[in-house]
Formats: structure tokens, C-alpha cells, sequence
């Protein structure tokens, strides 16, 4: 007999908070709902009559569901609505959310978390990728600028956590050669920029010696942030950040990219090749000349292997010659 009592008293006040949201909801132009709701209340006040145990009707997370489905929603909030309180009975203002609502924080910008689950792969500028989100993703017209305000402070994936800046791309937009590393080490997340530590160094030394300066090339990493103690990348890690180094491509158009070392080239040509097989050969990514040759650390640690750098590099600056305009 209490467990009825209560029961009932439960469902009037849920009756009265879910009439509350439907008014909420069609001063927010959600018309659908009209009168489904509170029909679904009384059944279920009818059926819960006859329940000896008094159950939390499943009525007002559906409702929360079609409200979502009807309502156009510019940054829906990250958590999920709390489940409204039976005794929440505040006399509510026009035009304000009822009071269950105003305990739920609504972000004013979303707050980017690394998502556990990527979706589904899209069709954007550059082809099929699987972007980390919306902002990950290129549009028509777009600058440089357009594209490390949507990199912001990014939290995409786990290598934030030990970053101190983001290694954004580097040079003119209208550049004719890009170089393309892996990520940052440790110089370039201390000072922001790519390439500036020994590898850096001998980096400026082999675009000189194709008769160019640093300033008339783009440089820039699959990966913008340093990677605890330099290891490489995760294939997650990757494919969330390459989105944005793929939107400066299409921006820039360069005539020739240079990938540096094998993860640089795996990435950008999505193959399976080895460095070791691939360098000194012209390959395409989209319409512009991809040369593969090795990484500058690689250079450091086997000094050897600079040679072939150098034939890689003057194919390089022969096809940059002959197609000058
Ligand atoms: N190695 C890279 O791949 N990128 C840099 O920016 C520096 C070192």
C-alpha cells in the first residue's frame, strides 16, 4: 500500500517535470512530441498503478532522445543530461530551460577529448581519411591560418599530454617544395618550430645544396607533437593528426614533396613499402611528385648514406628546373 502511494506520488511528479520539458521543448520549436508525452505518462501511471514496486519510467530518457533527434544541435553538450529529479518542482521562466536542465553545464565551445572510437571514414577534400572530427576536415578556400586555428590546443591524441608546443608546418604557402617529417624531437617542441636540432641543421644544409634556403621551402611533421623519449608515432597517432598536414598540401600545392624517413612515407603514400625500397624514385600523391629519401637522424647516426640523399636530392632539383615557370 506505501509502495503504491509512493509510486503514484513518483509518477505525478515525473508527470509534471515531463510536461514541463514538453512546454521547454516547443518553446524550442519541437512540435512533435505534443501529446505523445503525456499519454505515455498516464499509461504508464496506469500500469504502474498496478505494479507492487514502483519503477523509474523509461519515458524521460526517451525523451531526451527525440529531443536530440528534432532539435538542431550546435555543440550538444559532451555528457549526458542527467536524469531528472522527482522533486524538482521550481517554477521555471519562459524561455529557460527547466530546472533539471539548468543543473546540466552546456559547454559553450566543445571541449575536445581524444576519441576512443574514430569515425567512420568521409569523403573530404583530399579523399577518403578518417578525420578525429569535424574541424579536422578541409574546406574550400581555406588558409594556413584556417588550418592551425582548427589544429587550436589540441588534445586529439595521447601525445598532448607530453608536449610543451605544437610543431605547427613552416614556410610560404606558395613554397614549390615541402619536406615532410615524422614528428617533433626534443629542440622542436621546446621552440615551436620544425626541424631546428641536428637533424634541423642538416636539413637547411641539404636544401642549400639543391641552391635553395630554408625560407623558400615548407616544412613540416605528420605528427605535431613530441612523442615521449622521440618513439615513433602509433598508426592512431598518426592518422589523427595527418588530416591537418594533408589540408596544407591541398592548400599549398606544392610541386614536389620530399617524405623524410620511412614514417613520414608511409604515411603520406599509404604504403607498405620500405624507405629502403622506394627512395630515389618519384611517386604521386595526388597529382604532385612525392620523392622518398632518408631521414636526416638517419643521416646523423649513418653518414654513408648521404650519398644517395644527394642523388635523391638533385632529382629533386632538376624536375623543380625543368618545370619552372
Ligand atoms: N625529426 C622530425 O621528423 N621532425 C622534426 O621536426 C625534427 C626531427
Amino acid at each position: 500500500m506505501e509502495d503504491q502511494t509512493q509510486a503514484r506520488e513518483i509518477l505525478k511528479s515525473l508527470t509534471e517535470e515531463v510536461s514541463e520539458v514538453a512546454t521547454y521543448l516547443r518553446e524550442l520549436g519541437v512540435e512533435t512530441l505534443e501529446g505523445t508525452l503525456p499519454s505515455a505518462i498516464e499509461a504508464s501511471a496506469r500500469t504502474s498503478e498496478k505494479a507492487k514496486v514502483a519503477r523509474p519510467p523509461a519515458v524521460a530518457p526517451a525523451l531526451r532522445r527525440n529531443a536530440n533527434a528534432e532539435r538542431p544541435q550546435p555543440s550538444p553538450p559532451e555528457a549526458p543530461l542527467p536524469p531528472p529529479k522527482p522533486s524538482t518542482s521550481t517554477p521555471r521562466v519562459a524561455g529557460e530551460p527547466p530546472a533539471f536542465r539548468q543543473q546540466t553545464a552546456m559547454p559553450k565551445k566543445p571541449v575536445r577529448k581524444p576519441s576512443p572510437d574514430p569515425p567512420a571514414p568521409r569523403e573530404t577534400l583530399f579523399g577518403d581519411i578518417t578525420p578525429a572530427d569535424d574541424l579536422s576536415l578541409g574546406h574550400p578556400g581555406e588558409t594556413f591560418e584556417d588550418i592551425r586555428r582548427d589544429v587550436g590546443e589540441c588534445v586529439r591524441c595521447p601525445l598532448h599530454q607530453g608536449r610543451t608546443h605544437i610543431v605547427h608546418t613552416e614556410g610560404s604557402p606558395t613554397a614549390r617544395l615541402l619536406f615532410v617529417g615524422e614528428a617533433p624531437g626534443a629542440d622542436e617542441d621546446a621552440t615551436g618550430r620544425p626541424f631546428v636540432g641536428r637533424a634541423g641543421q642538416l636539413l637547411n644544409k641539404i636544401i642549400e645544396a639543391i641552391g635553395l634556403k630554408r625560407d623558400d621551402v615548407l616544412i613540416g611533421n605528420v605528427n605535431r607533437c613530441r612523442p615521449p623519449a622521440n618513439r615513433t608515432p602509433t598508426t592512431e597517432e598518426a592518422r589523427t593528426c595527418k588530416p591537418f598536414l594533408l589540408r596544407e598540401i591541398n592548400v599549398a600545392r606544392p610541386d614536389v614533396i620530399v617524405v623524410l624517413g620511412n614514417t613520414a612515407m608511409k604515411n603520406l603514400l599509404d604504403t607498405k613499402e620500405g624507405i629502403t625500397r622506394l627512395r630515389g624514385e618519384f611517386q604521386d600523391y595526388k597529382g604532385i611528385k612525392v620523392m622518398p629519401t632518408f631521414h636526416p637522424a638517419y643521416l646523423l647516426r649513418d653518414p654513408s648514406k648521404k650519398r644517395e640523399v644527394w642523388a635523391d636530392m638533385k632529382k629533386v632539383r632538376d624536375y623543380l628546373n625543368s618545370t619552372k615557370k
